[in-house]
């Protein structure tokens, strides 16, 4: 009897074996792991995107990884990226189960959850509140904060990077809710809004919590009293919850008082119907937007200490298109093809989220003869796509606006598949950034104001010697930035001050 029970345990044994060994055969190729952990040991701790760029170029351009149970595939070409995100957007546009982030954001948090109905209408709603054509409504903001920006600099300039947090928050909040400016980062809602931005963004990094490995999904059926995860992410829900509605709540008294608001939540909340809906759909779009246009204005500066070319170029359009005596503005967006190039160029050079955010496939899928099985997540190496000397020339590790412009200094047609951005920074299919127009929008604006009023230059040691920073250095979450570096951003005239002071009064009033 024993011995029977033995060898049907052999059999089942050596069928699973085959079974595994016949579907790895069929999946793409990738770095071989160990049993149960897969490839888990084997992912780096820093800088992920540089290991799978070399990865790519060994494996091809698709990638297999097994993730302690999950199946992963990395895809490192833009033709990959396009055929599958792209061309198959209708199963590639799903996203992985976050457990701890559902129970951070409710499951209302639509950057993050599943390609459901929920999703489709919040997505319609932002894609209406954020379009082209409505981003030029958020114009006057984008450039009130770009006057303030420029008058903190001149007289505190080595803060530019708290600078650029500060701005970048407070547009958010002007555009999304309505706000006057905030002079002040400390302001107590503002430092509460991105705490519970941050707990998401930690909540998103994969392998932050045990539950979020396929092996260890089990733990979401354990009591509550059992499971820290739950008890800390339902007690930040209740309180941030109360607070995020709120903002929505104040838009909504408005609009009953009968005040014009055309913010992105008077929009949203006179569109949806649903408060709760609205409210949520407002926060996920202050949480996706508010730390990115910050971390590209920071490696903006760098790309600045580092090709001094480039700076001296983007200067000499300012002084010809608008002159020493006023802002930069956007009706001088058609006359300033290097500075939008220079954006271009900075989303590419450095893009605020170097592997984007994961994509998961919903049904079982082919591709190139490898077989996809159905919950595949998707990575897109964007850093890889973006660094692509087939698609950028020899120089595609440096920074060179130029190459976005032609013979004639005119913006050149864009790269096939990157909907006229020239990068691939804002991701794909359906899940595109929907945050994009605005994005370009205010990068645009602040980029001029920089180079049109400062020199921005490295800072010289005791011996004369330029410190330069390494650009590969970077403070690693979902998003990267610069390690904190030095930098000497001065006045070009001495008109500037007076210019800029001149703007905010004009703009913001007297005594401001
Ligand atoms: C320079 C800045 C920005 C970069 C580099 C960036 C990049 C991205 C990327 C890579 C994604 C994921 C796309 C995918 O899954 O394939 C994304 C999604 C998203 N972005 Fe942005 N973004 C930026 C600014 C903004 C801004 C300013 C907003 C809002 C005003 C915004 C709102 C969103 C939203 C709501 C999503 C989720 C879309 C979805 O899941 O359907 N982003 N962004």
């Amino acid at each position: 009897m024993l011995n029977t029970v033995f060898v049907a345990l052999a059999i089942l044994f050596t069928l699973q074996v085959f079974k595994a060994l016949h579907l790895r055969s069929r999946l793409p190729p990738g770095p071989s792991g160990l049993p149960i952990l897969g490839n888990l040991l084997q992912l780096p701790t820093s800088r992920t995107w540089l290991t799978f760029d070399k990865w790519s170029k060994q494996y091809g351009p698709i990638f297999y990884l097994n993730i302690a149970g999950q199946n992963t595939i990395v895809l490192g070409t833009h033709k990959a990226a396009a055929d599958l995100l792209d061309r198959r957007a209708n199963i590639y546009s799903d996203r992985p189960d976050f457990v701890v982030l559902n129970l951070l954001t409710g499951g209302m948090h639509w950057a993050w959850t599943h390609a459901d109905d929920l999703w489709k209408r919040q997505r319609r709603g932002a894609h209406e509140a954020l379009s082209a054509q409505t981003a030029k409504e958020y114009f006057a903001y984008q450039e009130t904060e770009s006057i303030i920006m420029v008058d903190q600099l001149l007289t505190d300039p080595k803060n530019f990077l708290a600078h650029f947090q500060r701005v970048s928050t407070s547009l958010s909040l002007s555009i999304i809710y309505g706000w006057a400016p905030v002079l002040d980062s400390d302001h107590p809602t503002i430092q509460q809004i991105d705490h519970f931005n941050r707990h998401v963004l930690v909540s998103a990094v994969p392998g932050s919590f045990w539950v979020e490995f396929e092996y260890f999904k089990w733990m979401k059926y354990l009591p509550k009293w059992m499971c820290s995860w739950r008890q800390y992410a339902e007690k930040r829900y209740s309180r941030d919850s109360v607070m995020l509605e709120g903002l929505s709540a104040n838009v909504q008294k408005q609009i009953d008082a009968g005040e014009e608001t055309t913010s992105v939540a008077g929009k949203l909340l006179q569109n949806t119907g649903s408060l709760f809906e609205a409210a949520w759909n407002s926060t996920s779009i202050y949480a996706a937007g508010s730390e990115t246009t910050a971390a590209q204005l920071a490696w903006f500066i760098q790309a600045m200490i580092l090709y001094p070319e480039a700076q001296r170029l983007a200067q000499e359009e300012l002084d010809r298109v608008v002159g020493p005596y006023r802002l930069p503005n956007f009706d001088d967006h058609e006359h300033l093809p290097f500075i939008r190039a220079t954006v271009k160029e900075i989303l590419r050079w450095r893009a605020a989220a170097p592997l984007g955010v994961p994509h998961r496939l919903n049904q079982d899928d082919h591709y190139e003869g490898y077989f996809l099985p159905k919950d595949t997540i998707c990575f897109v190496n964007i850093w890889s796509l973006n660094h692509d000397s087939e698609l950028y020339g020899h120089d595609a590790e440096h920074f060179n606006p130029g190459r976005f412009l032609d013979a004639d200094g005119k913006l050149k047609s864009s790269i096939e598949d990157t909907r006229d951005e020239g990068h691939f920074s804002y991701g794909f299919g359906k899940r595109i950034c929907v945050g994009r127009h605005v994005a370009n929008n205010s990068l645009f604006i602040h980029i001029a104001y920089l180079l049109w009023a400062f020199n921005i230059v490295a800072e010289v040691d005791s011996n004369g010697k330029p410190e330069l920073p390494d650009p590969l250095q970077c403070i690693e979450g979902l998003t990267i930035r610069p390690v904190p570096f030095h930098c000497n951003i001065t006045p070009r005239s001495k008109d500037v001050a007076e210019v800029i002071t001149q703007a905010k009064v004009e703009r913001i009033g007297e005594g401001s």
